[in-house]
């Protein structure tokens, strides 16, 4: 396929001149997003119109008698297709791809103009729309185009799916004349592994690759299969190949199976917005969403909320090993019988786009928490069967007992509210026990956590995700459980902050991690991982009592040291379930009182007790008990109240003191792994991380996506520095948000995209009283 990603023109308005051919309009490259969005406050109004985008093609007289295909894989939301001013046809959906045969209206050897009318309004007639929405539904061509010049005879669709791990089975369709199918599996390195012809009249074979590795989560190996079409005179007319992998995906009643080993899957939900960028975003960001999820906040599993999403996103789940659901588009909203029609065509397009994926385990037809509607769903459910043998289907429920057409039952359980266990059990809210039963939301709305909110409700953000992971997992009836959500996103007014904004990621809108991230991050042992959940500054404690709080890491126990003395040592306690739960910190004082006073036995003891009640109570409001021991202890021990008030003073109220430094060791298998060191910081410095600092200009220009963070001393995150940050870029690349960004909560971001040049280009970002940090990219 030639890719036609480049030199389009486009209209804000769509009208019969820019049909016509006529008029000069703005040159952009798709993906393309309609409209400037804003960081803060954006509004669908920001991109809603009937816009228009056209392009010329060469097509030359030496391509008569082929076919000649156009292909779109996004575009929201209503695309018409017109070639040399005839209309092609309408696609209702901006979310699924469309291909339309253009040979009929192709003049060859001249120039064709090939125009795109897009409704990006939010048009009820068609899915997701028609009532409120919780996600901006940005518009634009927003994914690649290409052009398909293909023969007579060609193969128009190739499916792999593999019933054991050492069999795939494959079904071609092909249009036109020919004698058989020759298909062949290929490893990585190029050995053939298997093979087999699929003859006349037949769509279907299946191939025996003994010894074939099979494609999981933490090695997945992917093989190519090719089709040859072949005609009766023995010539090749057509070649395709499909990249898949050898792996069985089962929903069993008790859990989910990969390749016949229970396999919890532990994931969020991911939208596919980005600040500025809407949906436009290219091959590079897509992928790198994929890296994050897997690499950097240790998933198994994700789902694409909600509706189908980038190749290249779930190319790099295939890549990586990351298992997807996969949803038709749609919130809570059932429209008429012809918005019904719809979702089914929706249902359909999907499943045939998607499904030579490995990664993608589950169908999910219905509507994302609409109401029943057995008459639709009886359909949508026969649909992803007939055109998928190899999979089961889901949809995803708020509501509990409804009805349960589908193979697993997925229930968006917000009943974590803080104190109520972290789930509800499978029995209360599933009609059928004997089916799979998994989490596809939760937490979410019920604790929208900004990365400036005060470090109690980071941490309790965090923990809230902890707990439902835990009980889900704890259950033993739970497949997997999706937290809602991987980045903070933009959304209507009826939902978010007044900025438009969920704060529902466990990251930020530009994917910096939040607290909440460590809990993900640190259920896998990849590198290692500690996370202190309070700021261990005195000024954000209530009259300066640091009490209790939790350290976030994949360390078989912390040890807490106080200006190198140390204090103890914790392991993780409350968690039935979690690899590494959060490891709780209730005391500062420990071994201190014997370290540093020299107090020993009963008076270490009951000094130490008395201390920690002072500190979780305050002086003031500590149990009677704990008074007249701290009485009884003053007069048998002969302590003055001085005595008392500078204990006190040194070991819980930390007032006036030096400022500690606190380092937290993580211990595994009996060495330190990692360690975090908190304390006042003084110098403040910028911490820069870019997706990729090789860019391409291939068929679609590339991007990087630039995150940064106000890092202290220490490294640990400066949530207060709300400074202005700065970006200015020289060179073959340009930058696509603000030239200044204001760190929220320490963090912030940008993008840059090149633009259409070849060689270096520079980045530099600064804020006052930082260092400059200066990026270099090159563009090949
Ligand atoms: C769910 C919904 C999601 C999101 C989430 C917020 O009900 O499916 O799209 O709105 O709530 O917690």
């Amino acid at each position: 396929m030639i890719g036609i990603c480049r030199n389009w023109e486009f209209t804000p308005e769509w009208t019969g001149e820019f049909l016509s051919g006529s008029g000069i309009f703005t040159k952009v490259d798709i993906p393309h997003n309609v409209g400037d969005i804003p960081l803060h406050y954006a509004l669908p109004e920001h991109y809603a119109g009937i816009v228009g985008y056209r392009r010329r093609i060469d097509i030359s007289e030496s391509q008569k008698g082929k076919r000649i295909f156009l292909q779109f894989d996004g575009a929201a939301h209503i695309s018409t297709l017109f070639v040399n001013g005839k209309e092609i046809c309408t696609h209702r959906c901006g979310y699924t791809g469309f291909r339309a045969e253009i040979t009929e209206q192709v003049r060859f050897g001249g120039t064709n103009l090939v125009a795109l009318q897009l409704d990006t309004t939010e048009n009820p007639e068609v899915p997701p729309f028609g009532f409120a929405i919780d996600y901006l539904t940005y518009g634009g061509m927003y994914r690649e185009a290409w052009l398909d010049i293909r023969n007579q005879d060609y193969i128009e669709d190739v499916f792999v799916r593999t019933p054991s791990l050492d069999r795939a089975k494959v079904t071609v369709t092909a249009d036109g004349a020919w004698q058989e199918i020759r298909l062949r599996v290929q490893d990585q390195q190029g050995n053939v592994c298997g093979s087999a012809v699929i003859g006349a009249g037949e769509d279907t074979a299946e191939i025996e690759c003994p010894g074939a590795q099979p494609w999981n989560t933490e090695s997945p190996q992917r093989y190519l299969l090719t089709a040859e079409l072949v005609a009766e005179d023995g010539a090749v007319t057509d070649v395709q190949t499909v990249k898949f992998g050898f792996r069985t995906a089962e929903f069993r009643t008790d859990g989910f199976y990969l390749n016949g080993e229970k396999t919890f899957l532990r994931g969020l939900n991911r939208h596919q917005s980005y600040p500025y960028l809407g949906y436009a975003a290219s091959e590079r960001l897509q992928r790198e969403d994929a890296r994050i999820l897997k690499n950097e906040l240790g998933c198994n599993a994700v789902r694409t909320s909600h509706y189908p999403q980038s190749h290249y996103f779930i190319d790099e789940c295939d890549r990586l090993g990351l298992l997807v659901f996969t949803e038709i588009p749609g919130w809570q909203h059932i429209g008429d019988e012809a918005w019904k029609e719809q979702a089914c065509v929706n249902t359909r397009d999907m499943v045939r786009q998607y499904r030579n994926h490995p990664s993608i385990v589950l169908w999910g037809v219905r509507i994302n928490e609409s109401v029943d509607d057995d008459g639709l769903y009886t359909r949508t459910n026969a649909i992803a069967h007939e055109e998928d043998d190899s999979r089961q289907t889901s949809g995803v429920r708020y509501i509990e007992k409804s009805s349960l057409l589908e193979d697993v039952y997925a229930f968006n359980d917000f009943s974590h509210d803080g104190t109520t266990p972290g789930i509800k059990a499978k029995k209360t809210v599933t009609p059928d026990m004997d089916k799979p039963f998994l989490i596809s939301e939760c937490n979410g709305h019920m604790f929208p956590t900004k990365p400036y909110d005060t470090w109690q409700k980071r941490q309790e953000h965090a923990l809230r995700h902890a707990r439902v992971q835990d009980a889900a997992l704890a259950s033993g009836e739970h497949a997997g459980c999706f937290g809602w959500c991987m980045f903070d996103y933009q959304t209507h007014q009826d939902f978010g902050s007044g900025d438009r904004i969920c704060y529902h990621g466990v990251t930020d809108m530009f994917r910096n991690p939040k607290l909440a991230a460590a809990v993900y991050k640190s259920q896998s042992d990849r590198e290692p991982v500690l996370e202190v959940g309070s700021s261990m500054d005195i000024g954000d404690y209530a009259a300066g009592h640091l009490d209790r709080f939790y350290v976030f890491t994949n360390a078989d126990e912390v040890r807490l040291y106080k200006n190198d003395q140390f204090v103890k040592s914790f392991r993780p306690k409350e968690w039935k379930a979690l690899k590494h739960g959060p490891i709780l910190v209730d005391d500062t004082i420990g071994e201190l009182l014997e370290t540093i006073e020299g107090y020993k036995g009963s008076k270490k003891r009951i000094l130490h007790r008395c201390l920690v009640s002072a500190a979780d109570h305050g002086l003031a409001n500590m149990p009677l008990f704990d008074k007249l021991l701290l009485g009884w202890c003053m007069v048998r021990y002969r302590m003055s109240f001085e005595d008392g008030v500078k204990l006190y003073g040194k070991y819980v109220g930390g007032w006036g003191d030096k400022a500690t430094v606190w380092r937290f060791d993580g211990i595994k298998d009996g060495s330190v792994c990692v360690s975090a060191v908190k304390t006042p910081g003084s110098r403040l410095h910028l911490d820069v991380t870019v997706s990729s600092a090789e860019l391409e200009e291939g068929d679609a220009y590339d991007m990087s996506g630039i995150r940064v963070r106000i890092l202290d001393d220490n490294n640990n995150t400066a949530v207060y520095a709300q400074l202005p940050v700065q970006f200015e870029i020289t060179g073959a690349a340009s930058l696509v948000g603000d030239s200044a960004v204001t760190a929220e909560g320490g963090m912030c971001g940008n993008y840059i995209r090149t633009n259409g040049e070849r060689g270096k280009a520079r980045l530099t970002v600064s804020c006052t009283g930082m260092e400059p940090v200066t990026v270099e990219f090159t563009v090949k």
